[in-house]
This record gives C-alpha cells, structure tokens and sequence, in this order.
C-alpha cells in the first residue's frame, strides 16, 4: 500500500447527489481538481471512472453496462472495449483457433482505465482520486497534451478548477460515434 507522498490523494470530491444519480444511473462529471469521471449507479452499488475511454478517448457516460459473465463493465460507445466498473481493467474473448469451442471469456488486457474511490455520506456521492503515482492509460487525457481536444469537445473551459461540480447532461454535447464514423 502507497504512504503518504506517494501519490495517494486525501481529497474527497462531491460528484453528485446519490438520489439524481440513482434516477439517471450515470453521469459525466467535471470535478473540483478539473477530472472529467463517469459515475455510474449499477446494481446498488456507485463506479466512479475516467470518463474518457483508455483507448482513444470515447465518452464512457454513453456506454452501455453490461454483465460480463459476472464482471460489471461498461461497453464503450466507440469501439466496444468492454472496461470492468470495480477495476477498470479491458477484458476480451479468446477462441482457440484450433478449437473454437474453447472459448475463454473475462480474458484481462491489464488496468487500463482508472477508477477513483467512492464515499457515500448522506445523499452526496463523493470521489477520492486514485493512486495517480501510478500511471494508467486513461491519464493520458489529463494531460497538457489533450487539454484542447477536451475543451473543444465538451465546449466549456472545464480543465479550469471550479468551487462548484459541473455537470453536463448526457448526450448532450457528444455523439456516441468514433470521430472516423462522424
Ligand atoms: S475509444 Fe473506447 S474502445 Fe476505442
């Protein structure tokens, strides 16, 4: 376990009412510390992820949550990567070419998306980010790198820190689609 120094980040951050997200199941939201996550409510229980896909970046608010023989994930919009909700790992299919009926399901690509910690204190959902000393793909999007594209694709200055949590309703300023489908 990391100490203190480490990386380990102390925070709490509200993200959202638990009873709005129990309504809509999910949301997108712009944290105090400028983290776009996405928040599901699933089964009783809160996810709270990188909102931007490990891969190239699709919205995962707009994923569809699927049961994955036993592993919660959510499936992302753009090129179906299925990303466990509790680990943020990318699982996959195999099939033994020279038996295609061993096929193995839940095959693990490794943690790929960063998920945060949740904390429910009355109805406030709050988020604790995770270990950031320890890089993850999603990070990338976080980054100097990728601050433009953000901006531009949420239309809103959202990498500048906020007293309050900012929401965008879903669906409303992304397509579900890849950029090369647009
Ligand atoms: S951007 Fe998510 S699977 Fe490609």
């Amino acid at each position: 376990m990391a100490s203190k120094g480490e990386g380990v980040q102390e925070q709490f951050y509200f993200a959202v009412s638990l009873s709005e997200l129990k309504q809509s199941g999910r949301k997108r939201v712009i944290l105090e510390n400028g983290r776009v996550i996405a928040v599901f409510y699933v089964k009783d229980e809160v996810y709270a992820l990188d909102h931007f896909c490990y891969h190239t970046g699709g919205p995962l608010d707009m994923g569809d949550i699927e049961d994955s023989h036993g592993r919660l994930c959510v499936v992302c919009p753009w090129h179906k990567h299925s990303i466990t909700l509790d680990t943020g790992e990318s699982l996959y299919t195999s099939i033994d070419p020279f038996n295609i009926r061993n096929v193995k399901h839940n095959c693990s690509k490794g943690v790929k998306q960063r998920v945060h910690h949740v904390r429910i204190h009355e109805d406030k959902v709050l988020v604790q980010m995770s270990d950031l000393s320890q890089p993850l793909d999603s990070d990338r999007y976080f980054t100097e790198e990728y601050k433009d594209l953000i901006e531009g694709v949420l239309k809103e200055p959202i990498l500048q820190p906020n007293r309050r949590t900012v929401t965008v309703p879903i669906h409303s300023t992304r397509t579900g689609l890849p950029p090369s489908k647009r």
